[in-house]
């Protein structure tokens, strides 16, 4: 599949070399195509650097993974190129960065990742993970899509994708997550999620929240280990999930549906599932608590 990653800094470009290892073409970009340089020769012919227009429409799939301050900006450049397309926002609202109240047991201090600050200079791909995948005896990405809610009706189905983990957690499609901490309509910031304000930026693209709760130091060091990690999944569009679930599963890590856009600020900056590193058996009953703290 060819893919374009919009952003290939430190996250980008990590998600770009093991996407090239898994057999991926793919697109990076860089305002500064030099600092590529690396990563495009780490890639053994399978990683190109391209503007942002062109690797979007280079791309099947996308990576959105821009610090947010650029993300509008990056947008703007990528609109016409990313609709229809599965877009895998990985990106954390740099603002929401107040202490959260009612966080989970374990889970690390205010401040989330930090992450939306000031660019690092260059992408910052970790050597080859080991090798795949491998014992988790995953199924297929989207085995699990059925339980996707249809039209806000019903129940989201909150199951991961491993055997043995049925959805047998489901809450109403309607729970809304609060106001994110360090967020206020009286400020004049708004109030929803850094996905949501996406999707409303580029509502023809189909997005899809993933791989914004983990640095990647500690996604290198799970990749592909059993017990396997789980990597949350929001979204609210099936092609999305199942593509978001196929792409998670070959790096190395277990797909967790976590529900809707409205659940990705439980793992954005300031949510109880950001930073949180969670084995994929212990999926079900984390989000249950996130989901406790919003109550
Ligand atoms: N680092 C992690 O471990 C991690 C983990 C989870 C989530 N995230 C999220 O991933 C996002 C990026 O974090 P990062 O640590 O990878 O940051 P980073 O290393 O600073 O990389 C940021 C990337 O954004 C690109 N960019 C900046 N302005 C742009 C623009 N106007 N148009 C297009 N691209 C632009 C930069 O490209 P240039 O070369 O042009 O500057 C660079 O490739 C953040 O939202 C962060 O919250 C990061």
């Amino acid at each position: 599949m060819r893919i374009g990653v919009i952003g290939a800094g430190q996250l980008g470009g990590t998600l770009a070399t093991w996407c090239a290892e898994s057999g991926h073409e793919v697109a990076v970009t860089s305002r500064h195509p030099d600092r590529l340089t690396d990563l495009v020769a780490h890639g053994d012919g399978h990683i190109r650097a391209l503007t942002v227009p062109e690797a979007a429409a280079f791309g099947e799939v996308l990576f959105f993974a821009p610090n947010w301050e650029s993300a509008r900006e990056a947008i703007d450049l990528a609109h016409d190129a990313m609709a229809g397309k599965v877009v895998i926002d990985a990106t954390n609202p740099a603002r929401i960065d107040a202490p959260v109240e009612g966080t989970i047991p374990g889970a690390p201090g205010p401040g989330g990742l930090g992450l939306g600050g000031p660019g690092t200079g260059g992408p910052g791909p970790s050597g080859p993970g080991p090798s795949g995948p491998g014992s988790g005896g995953l199924n297929a990405g989207g085995a699990d899509a059925g339980s996707l809610s249809a039209g806000g009706m019903g129940a989201v189905g909150l199951g991961s994708f491993a055997p043995g983990f049925p959805s047998a957690l489901d809450v109403p499609s309607f729970v809304r997550v609060p106001a994110a901490p360090g967020t206020s309509p009286e400020l004049g910031i708004p109030t929803r999620s850094g996905f949501e304000q996406l999707i409303s930026w580029a509502p023809e693209a189909h997005w899809v929240k993933a791989f914004n709760t983990i640095t990647t130091d500690v996604l290198d060091r799970r990749r592909g280990h059993d017990p396997l990690l789980a990597e949350w999944v929001c979204t609210d569009q099936r092609d999305a999930r199942e593509a978001a679930c196929r792409i998670i599963q070959e790096l190395g890590f277990a797909p967790f549906f976590a529900g809707g856009p409205e659940a990705a600020r439980l793992t954005e900056t300031g949510g109880p599932l950001q930073r949180l590193e969670v084995d994929v058996q212990d999926a079900k009953d984390v989000l249950a608590e996130a989901l406790a703290t919003i109550h």
